[in-house]
């Protein structure tokens, strides 16, 4: 268990241009959960299993677990039993003057669950804490190891974080930056392109020389291949070593020295719309972060336990070959999926390198929330997890999963406004153009992604998860489709079906 501090002490030309913050004013309902009620949203009655049963009108399928929380649908008795029996015991206990069972299995069931590689737990309730902690702890153990220069944070644009100062100054989300621009400290946050190969076309991209990679900015518009089109396998590599290059580059620009740490999502969530990173990514960039000393810090708030087929997204990566490799993080966030909703929860992962240090030295985080710890939310985590282990979940996460981007793909194949299906395990989502040859988006204010939302709701009776900023600059729209882990493949299909006829209504009636 964590110590905390006791409170009493195709090509580039597709990306498109970046707007500057101050320039985008529209609302903000591009993460799927808006500032402002959705009008008409249905009164809730109850949820049970795979539904949403609202006051008026028939159930509503769920294909999102709200927002890719319900991993274990609603209503589930297990789990219900065990926060009651939590709370019988006792309801809140501060982790300044006790530890609790629930807090230690559930550090222990975690630490377990990463094959020890991760040593330490903080038990919080968002997934932005969990991130906020992580900026925090990567700066103290610089200065707990001596290197007090190490401040600067390397992120993505197009990537979301969370909505606190702190992890909204790494996200690289425009929409969601934009009102709050002047208290985001560029100083310390900096934003590399994002990894997008449906926009930036792995084909685009000409082997770079190792040698150049630590001191050029690579061109946005790197040399296309000029006479034959190069091999599969060739381009990826290109594509891989363009990637490496942006990131040494930034590492270059700050001065290596500074660097605290690089911010990624393994797969991309609500920015990009469950953008897998390819093969032999984070294992790319956890070597530039290796070569310079710096802290891989991996967010997995969304698409973390179970959601992508393994119980953490990182032990799922492969190298640029395709081998298992595990890209273990040095400090990972997890949320969502963690207590499936039962309870706010989410946690921060401490690995070998920054626990050894405060072992070491005797170091205690000086972090606190009043919350942290909270005996009812690992209880609510523990009982999920275990379930996710007893039943086997994730091999119907890999299994359903396999079966939802095959019919997606089948279904919406020939759409002339799909641009692209992607993702990974339960995790997957579309992306929707006006043109699929040139990718261009939909303009914003015609908010595509939302109608398609609405529609699925009002008249197809499915939930799903709307974004918009996936095509770059704050443009784009997608929808996401992340059912609970225990989803059946008929249900699959008809997820499949019903959020189809949505997106075919939405784009008859454009
Ligand atoms: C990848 C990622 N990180 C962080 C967060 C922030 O989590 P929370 O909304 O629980 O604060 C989110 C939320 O959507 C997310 O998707």
């Amino acid at each position: 268990m964590g110590q905390f501090l006791s409170t009493s002490s195709k090509s580039t030309s597709r990306i498109l241009p970046r707007k500057t913050e101050h320039d985008i004013t529209e609302s903000c309902s591009d993460l799927g959960h808006p500032q402002t009620p959705l009008d008409g949203l249905p009164v809730l009655k109850k949820a049970k299993g795979h539904y949403w049963y609202p006051v008026k009108g028939p159930k509503i399928l769920d294909a999102c677990g709200g927002a890719g929380v319900a991993c274990l649908g609603h209503g589930c008795r297990d789990i219900i039993k065990a926060v009651t029996a939590q709370m019988e015991s006792y309801t809140y206990a501060s982790y300044a003057h006790f530890q609790t069972t629930p807090v230690q299995e559930l550090s222990d069931w975690l630490i377990k669950s990463t094959g020890g590689q991760m040593q330490k737990v903080y038990v919080m309730c968002s997934g932005s804490e969990a991130i906020e902690a992580a900026l925090k702890l990567s700066v103290e153990y610089f200065r707990w190891k001596g290197e007090p220069e190490r401040v600067n944070f390397i992120a993505r644009h197009d990537s979301y974080h969370g909505t606190t100062l702190g992890s909204l100054s790494v996200s690289g989300h425009h929409t969601r930056r934009a009102p709050f621009h002047p208290l985001l400290s560029p100083s310390h946050f900096h934003h590399i392109p994002a990894c997008n190969p449906y926009r930036e076309e792995e084909g685009q991209y000409q082997p770079q020389h190792p040698s150049n990679n630590n001191t050029t900015t690579p061109s946005p518009t790197t040399t296309p291949s000029s006479s034959s089109p190069p091999s599969a396998a060739s381009a990826a590599a290109a594509y891989l070593s363009h990637k490496t290059a942006q990131l040494e580059a930034a590492f270059a620009r700050l001065g290596p020295h500074t660097v605290a740490a690089v911010v990624l999502e393994p797969v991309v969530g609500a920015a990009l719309g469950c953008m897998p990173a390819p093969a032999g990514y984070l294992a790319a960039m956890k070597a530039v972060c290796a070569r310079h000393g710096a802290l891989l810090v991996l967010d997995e708030v969304m698409c973390g336990m179970g959601r992508v087929g393994s119980t953490h997204a990182w032990q799922g990566e492969t190298n640029e070959v395709g081998e298992g490799v595990g890209v273990v993080p040095d400090l990972q966030a997890v949320a969502k999926g963690f207590a499936g909703g039962y309870a706010p929860a989410s946690a921060l992962l401490v690995g070998a390198r920054v626990a050894g240090l405060m072992e070491r030295e005797g170091r205690v985080f000086t972090h606190g929330h009043t919350y942290q710890n909270h005996p009812v939310v690992a209880a609510a985590a523990l009982a999920v997890q275990r379930a996710v282990e007893r039943e086997g979940l994730l091999e119907n996460v890999r299994v359903q999963g396999a079966l939802l981007g095959r019919l997606l793909r089948e279904r919406l194949r020939m759409h002339p406004n799909v641009g692209d299906v992607r993702g990974r395990g339960l995790f997957w989502g579309v992306e929707f153009v006006k043109d699929r040859g040139t990718k261009e988006p939909f303009e914003p204010g015609l908010g595509v992604a939302e109608k398609v939302h609405k529609t699925a709701v009002r008249e197809f009776r499915v939930l799903v998860y709307h974004g918009q900023g996936c095509a770059g600059g704050g443009r784009g729209d997608h929808i996401m489709i992340m059912p609970a882990y225990n989803i059946s493949a008929k249900l699959v299909a008809e997820i499949v079906e019903r959020v189809a006829g949505a997106i075919e209504e939405v784009f008859r009636r454009l």
